[in-house]
């Protein structure tokens, strides 16, 4: 609520009370189901491209190029707050979707529907370096916000702030991952994926989110090559070119947002163009204390 209305009433930078009365709406009226399997993540940490390798593994068999796929992974893969609960006239029937329903969050741990934990599934969890993440966002903030705040845009400083101090979408990035981390931790059914292992090594986390998935990769698909088929299928450059980014849009509460808007850089080092060593040093500092006791760095 803080987070809402610091962002919302002294700044009115935007407007985060739909999400949180979407995600409400979620809670009361999300129905889980064992088989369901949900990607989670905060903004900005990688959620398209985990949503393409969960669609990727879960329908094996399939086409594997994206090339000429018009849906991108957030049509496949909708965000229960954004796409499904977002407004009367525009909620996704979920309950005819066929199983495994593929969905997806950017809630909270402990505001998830109750159902939803309760079910059991599979839950995947991406996370990121908050610098990466900050200066992701920020890109994004910029090209969709801005125009309807004429000179009150904030300035990089301004933002890094707010980010440093909690006030972002979905809360605090420390507390959004520790969250996750910590029911795991506690026995629940998630698997974290950090961004820049992915990036490292797609084919070890590949494996080993399909197995999570219990739908690991036999010796044959490995001799077909089908784990490396996905990893190219859903690389950077190979999503960029295809055809549901080059006119597709997704339509994130009211509005229409390009898919390319989705797609920036890629990289785990372009936080580097734009923040200075003392903000890096900052941002880190409140990573190594609040990890302090996890093993999460
Ligand atoms: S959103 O709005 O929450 O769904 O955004 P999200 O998908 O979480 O994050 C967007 C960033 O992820 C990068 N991205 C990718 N990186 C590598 N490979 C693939 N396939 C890929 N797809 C998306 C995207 O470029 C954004 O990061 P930045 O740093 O801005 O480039």
């Amino acid at each position: 609520l803080e987070a809402t209305f610091f962002q919302h009433k002294e700044h009115g930078w935007i407007n985060m009370f739909p999400i949180m009365v979407n995600s409400l709406v979620a809670q009361k009226h999300f129905v889980g189901r064992p088989t369901d399997v949900f990607v989670s993540s905060l903004p900005k940490s990688g959620t398209v491209w985990l949503k393409d390798l969960v669609c990727k593994i879960t329908s094996r068999g399939g086409d594997l190029d994206n090339k000429n796929d018009l849906f991108s992974p957030h049509h496949k893969v909708p965000f229960l707050e954004l796409q499904v609960y977002a407004s009367e006239d525009n909620m996704l029937d979920i309950d005819s979707l066929p199983s495994p329903r593929l969905l997806s969050t950017h809630i909270p741990y402990p505001s998830l529907p109750a159902s939803l934990i309760n079910s059991g599934c599979p839950i995947v969890y991406i996370w990121r370096d908050p610098k990466a993440i900050f200066v992701s966002d920020w890109h994004f903030f910029n090209n969709i916000v801005p125009s309807k705040l004429g000179e009150n845009i904030p300035t990089i400083e301004e933002r890094f702030e707010c980010f440093c101090n909690g006030y972002s979408k979905f809360g605090p990035y420390w507390d959004h991952v520790l969250g996750y981390w910590n029911a795991k931790k506690n026995g629940a059914n998630i698997l974290l994926i950090k961004y820049e292992d992915l990036t490292a090594d797609p084919v070890v986390q590949l494996k080993a989110l399909a197995e999570f998935l219990k739908l690991p990769f036999t010796e044959e698909e490995e001799k077909d090559n089908v784990i490396k088929d996905i990893v190219t299928a859903c690389s950077f450059q190979m999503v960029k070119d295809s055809k549901m980014y080059e006119s597709g849009v997704t339509k994130v509460l009211h509005r229409q947002i390009k898919n390319t808007m989705f797609l920036r850089e890629g990289k785990t080092n372009d936080w580097e163009n734009y923040l200075t060593p003392k903000m890096a040093e900052r941002l880190d500092l409140i990573t190594i204390q609040r990890f302090a006791d996890t093993d999460l760095i």
